[in-house]
């Protein structure tokens, strides 16, 4: 078999940890079954994540808070056996993680019943004892700061986060302490871009951005916003990290192959989907919110606000 004919190998932690080495950009997207399993797989897509986001793009939820383990093992299970190059993440739903009990079972669940490689839990320095407890027993972690939308029902709305100087350095501080704890992996979510860069340079493990600029390891989407058809984007709400991936593509798996070229190649996200560091005033932060109205189904990143600066 020539070289060019051999399988690519299934990506593994230590080939995360390659490419951000090498500088080559990790391109993540979620995913909930397996028509899709198959189509990011064949297109290159390096990390599948199985998000909690499914409450809102699969379910028709307004928050994730209703999603369980039972879903996120039920969607994983669907996925797992049409990857034979990528790496499975699934979330850790709303309270799973609440306990270190807790978070062993849905664990156990999410990889032995789904088929998952990698946990993703979201929350800062005060998830760290969970975050280790999981991975001396072999539970390979992602962290995820920045947004959390699992907190949506505590904080009351969603807004670019980190962009003042003291909650910054609480977010790099909270970085460090997870990568500390054995997190093998990080997402970042809707923070500035300079964050994005400060957090990822302190660091040595990979950091996947959303929303968090162009100087990170890599980039996470949910499918459904690049296909262009979570309902909001499609009325016209669209959080400004998204990117229509359909725009010029023959079919769904060209949209999907066009953002991994996109990523790896830096093309994406450009300035416009990028947030700054200015902390928008009182009118800039009254326009901010979700302006869809409130009966309508939201995908978990239309249900951010998208600052347009
Ligand atoms: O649930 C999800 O889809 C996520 C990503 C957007 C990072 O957490």
């Amino acid at each position: 078999m020539s070289a060019a004919a051999k399988p690519s190998a299934a990506v593994q932690v230590a080939e995360l940890r390659r490419m951000r080495e090498a500088g080559e950009k990790i391109a993540a997207l979620t995913c909930y079954d397996a028509s899709f399993a198959y189509l990011e797989d064949r297109a290159g897509v390096d990390v599948v994540l199985v998000g909690d986001s499914l409450g809102m793009v699969m379910q028709g939820r307004n928050t994730t808070t209703a999603v369980t383990v039972a879903d996120i093992a039920y969607h994983s299970r669907l996925v797992a056996p049409f990857l034979q190059r990528a790496f499975l993440v699934a979330d850790l739903p709303f309270l799973s993680f609440a306990t270190r009990e807790r978070a062993l079972d849905a664990s156990q669940r999410v990889m032995q019943e789904g088929g998952a490689k990698m946990v993703k839990l979201e929350g800062g320095r005060e998830q760290a004892d969970i975050v280790e407890y999981l991975a001396v027993r072999g539970v390979p972690v992602c962290a995820h700061l920045g947004l959390q939308p699992q907190l949506i029902h505590k904080v009351g709305a969603f807004k670019v986060q980190g962009r003042e100087e003291a909650a910054a350095e609480a977010m790099l501080h909270d970085a460090k302490v997870l990568q500390d704890a054995g997190a093998d992996l990080m997402v970042l979510e809707c923070i500035p871009s300079s964050l994005g860069r400060r957090i990822t340079e302190e660091v040595h493990i990979p950091v996947i951005g959303i929303g968090a600029g162009p100087d990170v390891s890599g980039q996470i989407l949910v499918l459904q916003d690049i296909l262009n058809i979570s309902p909001t984007v499609t009325m016209g709400h669209r959080p400004r990290f998204v990117k229509n991936f359909m725009e010029g593509a023959p079919d769904i798996e060209g949209a999907i192959r066009a953002y991994v070229q996109a990523v790896k190649t830096g093309a994406y996200p450009a300035p416009e989907h990028c947030f700054g560091d200015a902390v928008p005033g009182p009118k800039a932060l009254a326009g901010a919110g979700p302006s869809t109205p409130a009966s309508l189904p939201r995908s978990k990143s239309h249900a951010h606000p998208s600052p347009r600066r």
